[in-house]
């Protein structure tokens, strides 16, 4: 059951997709209350309750004992500490021995979620805007919840099969020359590969929708020889375009008045990559139409896939905002600067980026009626993914394309995925990304994935390693790293073919994986999901925060310490551990429920198997469309004969309907006994 209560009048975020009509008495769950604009919703906690959702946020899969911030924020030096990441979603779930219920706050401005952080038996959540939808959502079982969850929001995004391959990619990467280097050493030495990114070093001077003639001189036959090797460039786009006269997208943009605006009717400027930018008014359909139709000569080179970046958006700074740290220091100087003004000197230097005024100092235009960015902040990166998406679907209705963002709002669910962000190349961030991935397919983020080996700071070999055993189950699975960090692709390092060998189970697994996720997805479901969700009356298993479920079957639990030889692995009933080296090398070993140290030296790692849940290895390969997906190893832990669906299509379907692609395949009893691991069916399938 799904409930909607207005406040004042919301703005339109497109995140909803269920028109449902407003209730007229009070909220359930929670005290209501005012503060000026604002509207607060207060609910004691008992000390069992749990709280699952925000998405993209920091810390634990159980969201409790924190504040977090509904607020996209360009934070590339975030820690556990930082209440705004870069995207906002506002669904939150309350799990306990007597409430389960989900709210999801549909509004675009800033929102504090306090979650027994000021008072650990108190959540106190509060909308500045105090103008929002607010939903309460009803269900038996958390699953439930997130389903009914999806039905409101929409189908999330399917991207295409290749995007499921492997995914190279660093800021720096400064020639075609250079791309085509990495490309050979991944395929010489038969690392699998299906994608390079171009970041901003592909354009011309980083302005968007061009590209570097003298290092990348012809996009065309470029994108052409390396899809006949079956990889894919994905360029970078950034939000902002360079105020230069004579810059076609500049030119166009200001003459259909596409850009944000101050309140003086002029164009608001802010400095990112290219330098001082406009800022296109994606809130505008016109503005959606003409910044999408920039992608089409991309488009037409023979890109299909895409990232979409500093979108929240990030402001490096303003003119206003420099004078202003000018004129603090030129009166200091003059005044004679005491300890306390030296504080506020640095203040003022420090928050020149991203400042909360400029985000107050410009409007968008949606139908013609101002609305002021801070009201709306959270949706800028959203509408950009609305407005590419939109793009594509124009340019070829038949076809997936590979989109990913880095800011994002519920609703941008239904139209591209995300990437977690500027990570760094620590232990604690492997962590975080783990425990994100639940709580952003809850969202209805389920193409995701961090970037493999962090992307700040220089990564350390055995760093990298343990990142790819996480990315092998992530949909999406890239390495990227920063300008001037170590090089992080997995041949610069002396234990490179263990970490080939990484890649090669991520595609020997691939038609797997790629089943499970669009089961997921075409059913509403949940490709990452806590274990709690499985085993609500496990306190064991409801308060586990380093394993995540996959897919129908599957656990997945990294190793995320240094020097670890092996972990702890709760286990809340029987299942099959799966210990991968590569693709032909693994043990299989059935455990019984309860609690485990299991060792994992340095390049091995595992995936965990429910009774009766077949997973389905094939031959492998160096790219995703070469596979032979029809031939497999079916390996399951049975006392009888079992069949599993897989989902196959050709990749590319914009609209498949999920029944129309299965194919049942069949682990005979008769594979038991021919075993030689008992209790465990090893099959030799084509199907
Ligand atoms: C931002 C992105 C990062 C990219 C860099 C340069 O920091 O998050 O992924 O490499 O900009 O474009």
């Amino acid at each position: 059951m799904i409930r909607k209560y207005t406040f004042g009048t919301p703005f339109s975020t497109d995140a909803v997709v269920l028109a449902l009509p407003a209730e007229t008495g009070p909220v359930p769950f929670f005290t209501l209350s005012r503060k000026g604009s604002q509207v607060i919703l207060t609910r004691k906690l008992q000390p069992e309750d749990c709280l699952y959702g925000l998405g993209e946020s920091v810390r634990g899969i159980n969201k409790r004992g924190f504040l977090y911030r509904s607020w996209n924020s360009d934070v590339f030096n975030h820690t556990e500490s930082t209440e705004s990441l870069y995207a906002s979603h506002n669904l939150l779930i309350f799990s306990g021995p007597d409430c389960l219920f989900g709210i999801y706050a549909d509004d675009p401005g800033r929102i504090t979620w306090d979650l027994g952080y000021t008072r650990s038996d108190t959540a106190v959540i509060t909308s500045e805007n105090g103008q929002l939808d607010l939903y309460v959502l009803e269900e038996d079982s958390l699953t439930e919840l997130a389903r009914s969850f999806r039905r409101l929001t929409g189908r999330s995004y399917l991207p295409p099969r290749w995007a499921f391959g492997y995914i190279q990619s660093r800021w720096g990467y400064a020639s075609e020359s250079e791309v085509r280097t990495v490309a050979g050493e991944h395929r010489k030495r038969g690392i699998p590969l299906d994608g390079i990114c171009l970041d901003i070093d592909y354009m011309d001077d980083f302005k968007n929708f061009t590209w570097r003639m003298d290092a990348f001189p012809d996009l065309k036959q470029f994108s052409a020889d390396m899809k006949k090797d079956h990889i894919r460039l994905v360029p970078i786009i950034d939000a902002g375009i360079r105020a230069e006269e004579g810059y076609a997208p500049y030119d166009s943009g200001k003459a259909g008045g596409f850009f944000c605006k101050k309140e003086d009717g002029s164009d608001f400027t802010a400095a990112v990559w290219p330098g001082i930018c406009c800022f296109p008014d994606f809130l505008q359909e016109d503005a959606r139409r003409w910044f999408g139709s920039l992608y089409l000569p991309l488009l037409e080179s023979g890109v299909e896939g895409f990232w979409n970046d500093m979108n929240e958006p990030a402001l490096f700074y303003t003119d206003e905002r420099v004078e202003a740290a000018f004129r603090r220091a030129e009166e200091l100087h003059s005044g004679g600067a005491d300890y306390e003004a030296m504080w506020g000197l640095k203040d003022a230097f420090n928050s020149i980026a991203n400042n909360p005024e400029d985000y107050r100092s410009f409007f968008h235009e949606p139908d013609g009626v101002p609305v002021r960015h801070d009201r709306v902040h959270n949706l800028y990166g959203a509408f950009m993914t609305r407005a590419s998406a939109e793009a594509f679907r124009r340019f070829d209705p038949e076809k997936r394309f590979l989109l990913f963002s880095r800011s994002s709002f519920i609703g941008a669910h239904r139209n591209g995925g995300i990437w977690q962000g500027d990570n760094f190349s620590w232990w604690s961030h492997l962590k975080m990304a783990l425990q994100m991935l639940p709580n952003l397919n809850l969202c209805g983020f389920l193409y995701s994935g961090c970037d493999l080996g962090g992307f700040g700071c220089n990564v350390t070999e055995d760093l990298l390693a343990r990142f790819l055993q996480l990315g092998v189950f992530t949909p999406l699975m890239r390495n990227h790293s920063a300008l001037h960090t170590r090089e992080q692709e997995i041949y610069r390092f002396e234990s490179w073919e263990q970490m080939r060998d990484t890649v090669r189970v991520r595609y020997a697994l691939l038609p797997f994986l790629y089943s499970e996720f669009m089961k997921a997805a075409l059913t509403d479901g949940m490709y990452f999901r806590p274990l709690a969700f499985d085993w609500p009356d496990d306190p064991r298993a409801v308060h586990t925060e380093d394993q995540i479920l996959l897919g129908e079957g599957c656990m997945i639990a990294p190793v995320m310490e240094q020097n670890a030889v092996g972990r702890h692995v709760y286990l809340p009933e029987e299942m099959l551990m799966i210990r991968f080296r590569s693709p032909e090398d693994y043990d299989l070993v059935p455990l019984p429920a309860g609690d485990h140290w299991i060792s994992f030296s340095l390049h091995e790692f595992p995936l965990f198997v429910k009774k009766d849940h077949p997973v389905l290895l094939c031959p492998g390969g160096e790219c995703s469309e070469l596979l032979d997906d029809r031939t497999f190893t079916a390996l399951c832990m049975t006392d009888r004969g079992v069949s599993y669906d897989l989902y196959r299509d050709n990749g590319t379907d914009p609209d498949p309907v999920l029944e129309e692609h299965l194919t049942t395949a069949v682990i005979p009893a008769s594979a038991l006994r021919s075993s030689p691991v008992p209790g465990v069916a090893i099959s030799s399938l084509v199907l």
